[in-house]
């Protein structure tokens, strides 16, 4: 059974002006229709470049932004209709771990006082010294660490606090955003791995958003990759690597290196021109196509893809592009940057 369902999700945030910002003049369409589901214990893996959404879909999971249309289900329940006593009830089942845990904490609060606090603020009584004890040792980290202060831990000592703090009331969901982005690649599968680890031992059920494929890999049952506020393809993680459907998948991962040079200097890279256009106004039709090299007149620019299984697929892995099926055979070429770029003038800037 899903632990957690998104259905038609969209996070819209008013643009104002004016003296007192007294006018709303458009919307910032951060996520803009996400249908996702997470099944008990398992992880799904969120990629997609800065600013396509990922941490407003996250935060809005957990009710933490306004959602403008669309629903999160919690096993079960539709957080938006709670009130404010169910809804804390609620969010004590799901939990967040940031990219730099600790950022925001006051830095004379030690260790022990960081981990007490979520415990305190749920109303559970104390002593929570061996609670505090059994955390650090779930995360790995000395006893001794309790009397310390974040700023004497290095970045992966931190995180790990951080996510010993998400874990403190057992939670049922975590949704860990970019977890490992700060950190040294040594240090980010160390990390990992505990994540890992502590899913095994504590049953957790995990949302990881990334803007790097690489690091959702071995972590996720499931990725869904994001562009512009929208899911352009969901499967299980190997066959997103093995043969990813949509061009916007293929140009992420063509662009992460090959450690085999032979194969790093054969292999198709495939370079998108231009920025992201702006959330506030999305392409119409195929939101990818002022990029796609495989876009075809006239239909992505007027039809709105859908996330749909290609003739043939694996049922499990869905994508949103017209041409998924002669993109993957080959009877689409993609067209070269230059050309791109020579058969339609350039959008006007985000903004
Ligand atoms: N509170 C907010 N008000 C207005 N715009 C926002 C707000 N939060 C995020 N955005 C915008 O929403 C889009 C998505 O942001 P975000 O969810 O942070 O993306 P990501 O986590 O993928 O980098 C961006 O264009 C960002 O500028
Ligand atoms: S629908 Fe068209 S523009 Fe969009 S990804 Fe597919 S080929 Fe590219
Ligand atoms: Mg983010």
């Amino acid at each position: 059974m899903s632990l957690l369902e998104v259905r038609g999700l969209k996070v819209h945030f008013p643009i104002k002006k004016g003296i007192v910002l007294e006018r709303t003049v458009g919307h910032v369409r951060a996520v803009d229709g996400v249908d996702l589901s997470v099944e008990k214990g398992r992880t799904l893996g969120v990629v997609g470049e800065s600013g396509c959404g990922k941490s407003t879909l996250g935060r809005a999971i957990l009710q933490l932004e306004p959602i403008t249309e669309g629903s999160v289900v919690f096993d079960g329940t539709d957080l938006s209709g709670l009130g404010n006593k169910d809804l804390r009830a609620m969010r004590k089942r799901m939990q967040m771990v940031f990219q730099d845990p600790l950022a925001s904490l006051d830095p004379r609060q030690s260790v022990s006082s960081v981990l007490s606090e979520p415990l305190r603020t749920h109303g559970i009584k104390g002593p929570y010294d061996a609670r505090v004890r059994e955390l650090l040792d779930l995360v790995g980290l000395p006893a001794t660490a309790a009397n310390r202060y974040p700023h004497e831990f290095s970045g992966g000592q931190r995180q790990r606090v951080g996510i010993a703090r998400a874990i403190a009331l057992n939670p049922e969901l975590i949704i860990a955003d970019e977890p490992v982005s700060a950190l040294d690649v040594s240090i980010q599968a160390q990390v990992v791995n505990l994540l890992e680890e502590l899913q095994e031992r504590l049953g957790l059920t995990y949302v990881v958003i990334a803007h790097d494929l690489a690091v959702v890999r071995h972590i996720s049952d499931d990725i869904a990759v994001m562009y512009l506020g929208a899911v352009v393809e969901v499967s299980p993680s190997e066959g997103l690597y093995d043969e990813p459907l949509h061009p916007y998948t293929r140009s992420l991962l063509s662009a992460i290196p090959i450690p085999d040079p032979e194969v790093e200097d054969t292999r198709e890279r495939i370079l998108l021109r231009g920025d992201i256009p702006s959330a506030a106004a999305p392409p119409p039709g195929c939101r990818f196509h002022t990029r796609c090299p495989w876009r075809q007149p006239t239909r992505c620019h007027d039809e709105v893809p859908l996330l749909r299984v290609p003739e043939g697929g694996d049922p499990g892995h869905t994508v949103a592009c017209h041409w998924a099926e002669q993109v993957a055979s080959g009877e689409l070429q993609p067209m070269s940057a230059a050309d791109s770029l020579a058969t339609e003038p350039a959008l006007p800037p985000a903004g």
